[in-house]
């Protein structure tokens, strides 16, 4: 255990909680560990936390000492719940919150790197990495070891010179990487799809392509007379790279789409998609957790492909939230279209939630299903 902080009083609140979601695990402690001396030997400002799930990293390394931190995760909820674990568990901890970019790592020493899922968000913040921190900056990169795989090492060697694997324990690893290699910082990864320009940064959703289930719900998703205004813009809740967004604008010229997600990676995609497609202004794009910026009984028509993941953990606490807050901001009438596996069930909580729900389309793994708001 780090200092005198307890991970165990962590909460992962405002995300979603619930059995299987938990708040800090033993990769957590192994980093801290892993990095115990190294930590002790840099000064303020020189360490860096990456991928922090709600505080444990940061917090565990402010209680060992740590000034100045610079922290960035990739989802606000992330944000928001390291902001009140600090406030209750450590008032007097210093870190700020950066997005993945240079100034988030110039000068830094140490970086301590909760893996991320996916290869490609790795690969965008190992040569963010590189190209920007001390010349001797040691990156302590952990996970839990069902969620890593061989390939990471071949990403992680892609942005450095030398890599060490360190022993397993709590079913957990270290890989430390050391020597940065001179990479460029990275750029979005560019696809045409059907006419349609995607642009995908680190681990957003589906990457330069469109997921099956998407492509389901744009073959059926309307572009209605309502709505579509500046102050009844059509709603992309959960955007990942914008292609729903893009979509619409495309489809109709004079309709104003508002795009919302709460990664930060799948924001910057959203914002590039919409660039490549020559709709930028009328498609404004939010990093949000949920849609707490949209006020209520507001909105007339919203697309949704819910999230099944809490980080790594398939939840079905997850969608329900964006149901919810999906029924608080839709008008009486309006009408929420969401896309989502079969096997999951939604319509009755679609129904409770919103309001009666029809179905549009089905096939053999995803059901489309529209909701009016009563
Ligand atoms: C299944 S993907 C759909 C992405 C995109 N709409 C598409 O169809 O390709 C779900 C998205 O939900 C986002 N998400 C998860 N939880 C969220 C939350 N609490 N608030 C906003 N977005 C969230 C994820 O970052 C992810 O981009």
């Amino acid at each position: 255990m780090s200092g005198s902080f307890d991970p165990s009083q962590l909460s992962r609140w405002p995300d979603a909680e619930g059995p299987g979601l938990v708040a800090a695990d033993a990769a957590d402690l192994l980093l801290l560990d892993e990095s115990a001396a190294a930590r002790a030997a840099v000064g303020a400002g020189e360490l860096v936390v990456i991928g922090d799930g709600y505080g444990a990293l940061t917090l565990g390394a402010a209680a060992d000492g740590a000034a100045d931190i610079r922290v960035h995760q990739d989802a606000l909820s992330g944000e928001a719940a390291l902001a009140a674990n600090a406030a209750r568990l450590a008032p007097d901890a210093r870190f700020s919150s950066h997005g993945l970019e240079p100034a988030l790592l110039s000068g830094a020493r140490i970086v301590l790197l909760r893996l991320p899922r996916s290869l490609e968000a790795l690969a965008d913040i190992a040569a963010t990495i590189a190209a920007s921190s001390a010349p001797d900056v040691v990156v302590f990169a952990g996970g839990r070891v069902k969620h890593m795989t061989l390939a990471m090492n071949d990403v992680l060697r892609a942005s450095f010179e030398r890599l060490d694997v360190t022993h397993a324990r709590g079913k957990s690893r270290v890989l430390i990487a050391r020597r940065p290699r001179p990479v460029a910082l990275p750029v979005a990864r560019a696809a045409n799809v059907g006419g349609l320009e995607i642009r995908a940064f680190g681990g957003a959703f589906a990457g330069p392509r469109v997921d099956i289930g998407t492509r389901l719900l744009l073959t059926h998703l309307p572009t209605p007379a309502v709505g579509g205004t500046s102050a009844d813009p059509w709603i992309d809740f959960a955007c990942g790279t914008g292609v729903i967004a893009a979509t619409w604008a495309s489809r109709r010229p004079d309709v104003h789409v508002y795009a919302s997600d709460h990664s930060a990676a799948a924001v910057a995609s959203a914002r590039a998609t919409a660039a490549a497609n020559g709709v930028a202004e009328r498609v404004e794009v939010v990093r949000d957790d949920l849609l707490s910026r949209r006020p209520d009984d507001s909105a007339s028509l919203i697309a949704l492909n819910p999230p099944f993941h809490s980080g790594s953990a398939v939840s079905d606490r997850v969608a329900p939230r964006l149901f919810r807050d999906a029924a608080r901001v839709l008008r009486s009438g309006g009408e929420l279209w969401c896309v989502w596996n079969s096997a999951l069930r939604y319509r009755a909580e679609l129904e409770r939630t919103i309001g009666p729900t029809r179905q549009i389309a089905r096939d053999p793994k995803f059901t489309v299903t529209v909701s009016t708001r009563r």
